[in-house]
């Protein structure tokens, strides 16, 4: 096991490149679904602006863009109606500096959905930094939006002995994934109370571990684990890489993700309006219902995990390993993991939570 220096040095990386993560990212899609009222609500509840200036909009953690449009068509249709045409909108998207921006503009500029289609006076820009640190200027952003984005960690708090995903660790292991999201969190919430400005609201969504203390993919962590072990025993990655593969990625429970407001019953100067959990039923499983094909249900299933997970468990292969093979890498246990899936069928749905802050 290395050291939790070195795991803490290590990158994290963002979604597979080149599109993929749009193409594939469904599952997060119909999560943001259930987000949307709340960040239509949170839109029509900012103000009053003044008028000498434009109203911004934060996509934190935005990727690719493509499950960014509806919520945000939403949130500019209904500043547009309460402050007309002659305000400027200007939307702020932010992610790793790794992410693949270029598909991001793509989208923006081509996809019928976009919100910048027959909009004059509405601007986009990006911003590629980790957004565990103040990304805007101050007091600038009347509306905040993350989906699916805050579960990641800012580092590797801890390698994960057997597993690649903190729910299978050891007691010490899991608490320090649960420290470092306890840390992460309050400094993603101070950074976005300063760029929020008074009035503004912030809405997350994120997966969450539930009432029943779980999440609802573990089923498929556990299928992928056996898969790294399968490349691990047939020398696909030497046993060393496989030991250093984690995913810094923490499901806080709802007493986690209030712990801030506990005591004052604000934090930095956001003030929590509503906290909400959901079960996000899998679309994927309602399609099998009807189709019957495993093959293609394991196939959908494998692909998601890949374009979500593998870029961040490839940075654990020996550095200088050529990028053909981190390709390679990618598709060996996208195939084993398919071929696993196949014969271990189960529904997945997941526990979700909507979050609504308000600067005071
Ligand atoms: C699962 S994707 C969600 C993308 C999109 N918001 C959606 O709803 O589909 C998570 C995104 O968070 C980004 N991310 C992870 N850690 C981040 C950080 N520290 N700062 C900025 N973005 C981060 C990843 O790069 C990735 O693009």
């Amino acid at each position: 096991m290395i050291t939790n220096e070195i795991a803490s040095s290590r990158a994290i990386e963002a979604m597979e490149g080149q599109g993929a993560y749009n193409r594939h990212s469904s599952r997060q899609a119909d999560r943001t679904a259930f987000a949307i009222p709340f960040l239509q609500q949170a839109a029509r509840s900012i103000g009053p602006e003044p008028y000498d200036r434009p109203l911004m909009i934060a996509d934190y953690g935005s990727s690719q863009g493509r499950n960014s449009l509806v919520p945000l068509n939403t949130a500019v249709a209904v500043l547009r109606e309460r402050f007309g045409i002659e305000r400027a909108i200007c939307v702020a998207h932010t992610d790793l500096a790794t992410n693949d921006f270029n598909t991001l503009f793509d989208i923006l500029d081509n996809d019928p959905q976009s919100y910048l289609k027959n909009r004059p006076n509405v601007f986009a820009s990006a911003i590629g930094r980790s957004f565990y640190q103040v990304v805007l200027p101050r007091s600038q952003v009347a509306l905040g939006w993350s989906a699916s984005a805050v579960h990641w960690l800012s580092r590797v708090p801890a390698l994960v002995p057997g597993h690649f995903f903190y729910h299978a660790g050891t007691e010490p292991v899991r608490a320090a994934f649960a420290k470092q999201a306890a840390e992460d969190w309050r400094t993603f919430l101070s950074s976005r109370a300063q760029e929020l400005r008074p009035t503004g609201r912030l809405v997350v969504v994120l997966p969450v571990l539930g009432e029943d203390g779980r999440h609802g993919i573990e089923p498929l962590l556990d299928v992928a684990n056996a898969s790294l072990a399968e490349l691990t025993d047939c020398g696909a990655i030497a046993p060393s890489e496989r030991a250093d593969m984690v995913v810094p990625a923490y499901w806080r429970t709802r007493s986690e993700l209030l712990a801030p407001f506990c005591d004052a019953g604000s934090f930095n100067g956001l003030v929590l309006e509503r906290c909400e959990f959901f079960r996000v039923p899998d679309a994927a499983w309602a399609s099998y219902r009807q189709h019957g094909e495993a093959r293609r249900l394991a196939s959908e299933r494998a692909t998601w995990f890949r374009t979500a997970f593998v870029p961040t468990l490839a940075t654990a292969l020996v550095p200088g390993r050529a990028e053909a093979h981190r390709r390679l890498f990618a598709g060996k246990l996208q195939a084993v993991l398919t071929r696993r899936l196949e014969s271990t069928i189960f529904e997945i749905t997941n526990n979700t939570a909507v979050i609504v802050f308000a600067r005071q």
